[in-house]
């Protein structure tokens, strides 16, 4: 006897399986250049230490050992950050929502990224009147950080922290005076491993996984993030859009096959 089979179903089944192929592929080219240059300097440091007298001298020896360490962090990083990426997308736990007032969360992310970037003018929206929203508090801080993260990166000398409300939902906003996001990728950069600037290195580069992350996020608090250029600012509006209230302490979780078929 056949079992009948629901198209729905395998079709979303097809879809989950792309996306993780599409992971897999990226982490492993993510990977790849740290563990090549780690062996290529392993080699190299071989080699040197064989010869005599001694081709290499101290300094060039711990500067070697220091690029190595570079490269076991980012592979470290790269690690910690799948870790967080696949357990959203898995659902994760059962998140209790808690009561925050909106600009107490954006006040504090100012003061965090003002501290750690004096030459940046980092504003937040004033007499910001006190909203209380529904939210997974530590979720929504990495969310935010996530977005005030690649706003750093990004901006010449601005940075704005605000948010406005429309009908129930609230919608976080993070502007830059940067190049900004050309319209044509605003859906794509919500994938995981999108870069638009492939000129990554050490010292800039994420993995193009932060803001998949924040579209876990909001799509977790059955909202949505949304990317579009800042009118004042003249760079990235990068939103996050919530709902005020949620109806129970926890949601269920979407699956994240859900999101292919949707625009980010
Ligand atoms: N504020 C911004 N201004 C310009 N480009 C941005 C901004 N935020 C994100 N992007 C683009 O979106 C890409 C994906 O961002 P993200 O997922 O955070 O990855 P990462 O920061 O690791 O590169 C970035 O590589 C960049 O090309
Ligand atoms: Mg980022």
């Amino acid at each position: 006897m056949e079992l009948p089979v629901d198209p729905m179903h395998l079709g979303r089944m097809e879809t989950q399986m792309a996306l993780q192929q599409e992971l897999m592929a990226a982490i492993s080219h993510e990977i790849r250049t740290p563990v090549s240059r780690l062996s290529f300097a392993l080699q190299l440091l071989k080699d040197g230490l064989g010869q005599e007298p001694k081709l290499l001298r101290q300094e060039q020896l711990l500067a070697s050992c220091d690029d190595m360490v570079d490269d076991i962090d980012e592979i470290n990083d790269l690690v910690a950050e799948v870790m967080t990426y696949i357990h959203l997308e898995d659902g994760g736990p059962r998140i209790i929502f808690q009561k925050v007032e909106v600009s107490s969360v954006l006040e504090n992310l100012r003061g965090q990224y003002a501290d750690l970037h004096p030459h940046l003018n980092i504003s937040l929206t004033p007499g910001l009147v006190d909203q209380v929203i529904d939210v997974e508090p530590v979720q929504l801080r990495r969310a935010c950080q996530n977005l005030v993260g690649n706003a750093v990166k990004y901006a010449q000398t601005k940075i704005h922290l605000g948010y406005r409300l429309e009908g129930d939902f609230c919608v976080l906003l993070v502007e830059d005076d940067g190049e900004g996001i050309p319209e044509a990728q605003y859906g794509r950069i919500f994938s995981p491993f999108t870069r638009l600037d492939e000129s990554r290195n050490r010292s800039t580069g994420g993995f193009g996984l932060g803001l998949s992350i924040v579209r876990r996020i909001a799509y977790w608090h059955g909202g949505r993030a949304i990317a579009g250029r800042s009118e004042t600012l003249g760079g990235a509006n990068m939103m996050i859009r919530l709902p005020i209230h949620q109806p129970t302490d926890s949601l269920p979780v979407p699956s994240m096959a859900h999101l292919a078929d949707q625009p980010a």
